[in-house]
């Protein structure tokens, strides 16, 4: 079966993504350097009974028992510290050099917790990702944002650290309840619309192999993403250009899931929302333009995401942004859009104009 390889250099680090069906055929997991206890393996409480067993011996583990293990409680409200905390005193009584390996095998809540645990511990440890969502196959693993919530406010508190290898199967995604493997999509949508033309015919075309799940489409379509994020944080690794771009309707996403304390609200499906309401936001500046709006949000109607959430208040919202922008001691940015693959940064957004849009 064959793999795809890409090489990044993020600030310095190579990153090698490796993209395959199966995770048997990586051979980036099987050249995992095994001495007797180099390697932390770290999961959540669903990834765990899905994934151990294989992912242990694949990387050379004939015993299982062998391998030290630390499963954390899944859900975004456990990115927290003291998840990451669980992460580090296991490496602390298992007695970790600083050439130990930490191996964070899960979604973007897990892999985002286990990069940054291993950017801290000892000043920092080798990384290696096994995304399992959708989601954090297509960004979170990939570009070294690390982080966890704290205080209430969306990973506050974090580190860039890219991970060494990002170990890519396709076939993990068949276990991945149907909600969050469509809340995947939002990012997959934000990629083709940031720049990915074709990636979002795609979309419009094969709606129907991808939400089967079909593997050869995903491959391409996870290729895709990563290639495009890859060559955007090789540009600009801390954010202080470009790769703002990727926070396209993020603004809006987190004021949402902060308004709801994390719950009941998907990562991705916040993004899909806050994608829409910043072409919104650029249609009520005259910046967006209209009938792009109107083919957007057809594709996110399109893959059923709810695009209304009219119990949460505007003004919820609006302190939800205001509070994150104070913490950070930074202006309210928004990622705005002329049309596909044009891409802008706005500053001094009025609350008038923000309660109009997060009213519609
Ligand atoms: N670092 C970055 O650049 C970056 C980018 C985008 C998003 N993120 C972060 O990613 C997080 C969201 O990630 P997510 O959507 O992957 O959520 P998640 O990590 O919470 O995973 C979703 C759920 O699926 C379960 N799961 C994972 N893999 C599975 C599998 N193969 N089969 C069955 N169940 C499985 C998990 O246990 C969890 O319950 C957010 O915290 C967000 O901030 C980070």
């Amino acid at each position: 079966m064959i793999t795809d390889i890409y090489r990044f250099n993020f600030g310095g680090n190579v990153c090698t993504v490796e993209i395959g069906m199966s995770l048997k055929g990586l051979n980036a997991l099987r050249r995992v350097p095994v001495s007797a206890k180099d390697t932390l393996y770290v999961y959540d409480d669903n990834t765990e009974g899905l994934f151990a067993g294989d992912i242990e011996k694949i990387t050379g583990r004939e015993e299982e028992s062998a391998a030290v293990r630390v499963v954390i409680d899944h859900g975004e409200e456990h990115k927290s510290w003291e998840s990451v905390n669980r992460i580090l005193e296991k490496a602390v009584e298992s007695d970790f050099g600083r050439d130990c390996t930490f191996m964070g095998i899960g979604g973007g809540v897990l892999t985002d917790l286990v990069a940054f645990a291993s950017s801290v511990y000892m000043r920092g440890s080798g990384l290696i990702l096994v995304p399992t969502t959708l989601l954090s196959m297509v960004d979170a693993s990939i570009g070294g944002k690390t982080g966890f919530n704290y205080h209430g406010y969306k990973n506050l508190i974090g580190t860039f650290y890219p991970a060494e290898k990002v170990c890519i199967a396709i076939e993990t995604l068949e276990s991945l309840p149907e909600n969050e493997f469509n809340a995947g999509i939002a990012e997959v949508i934000k990629t083709a619309m940031l720049g990915d033309e074709e990636l979002f015919g795609m979309l419009e075309r094969e709606k129907k192999r991808l939400l089967g799940r079909d593997g050869e489409l995903l491959k391409e379509i996870v290729g895709r993403c990563v290639i495009f994020k890859g060559r955007l944080v090789e540009e600009d690794l801390r954010e202080r250009g470009k790769r703002a771009f990727l926070n396209l309707g993020h603004t809006f996403a987190h004021a949402l899931e902060s308004s709801v304390n994390f719950k009941g609200i998907l990562h991705g499906e916040a993004v899909a929302w806050g994608l829409l309401k910043a072409l919104e936001l650029g249609a009520q500046l005259n910046i967006t333009d209209y009938s792009y709006m109107e083919r957007v949000k057809n594709l996110l109607l399109d893959y059923g995401f709810p695009l209304k959430y009219d119990s949460i208040k505007p003004a919820r919202l609006i302190s939800a942004m205001y509070g994150d922008k104070k913490k950070r001691k930074g202006n309210l940015r928004f990622i705005l859009q002329r049309s596909i693959g044009d891409n802008l940064i706005e500053e001094g957004i009025s609350e008038e104009l923000l309660n109009r849009v997060l009213s519609g």
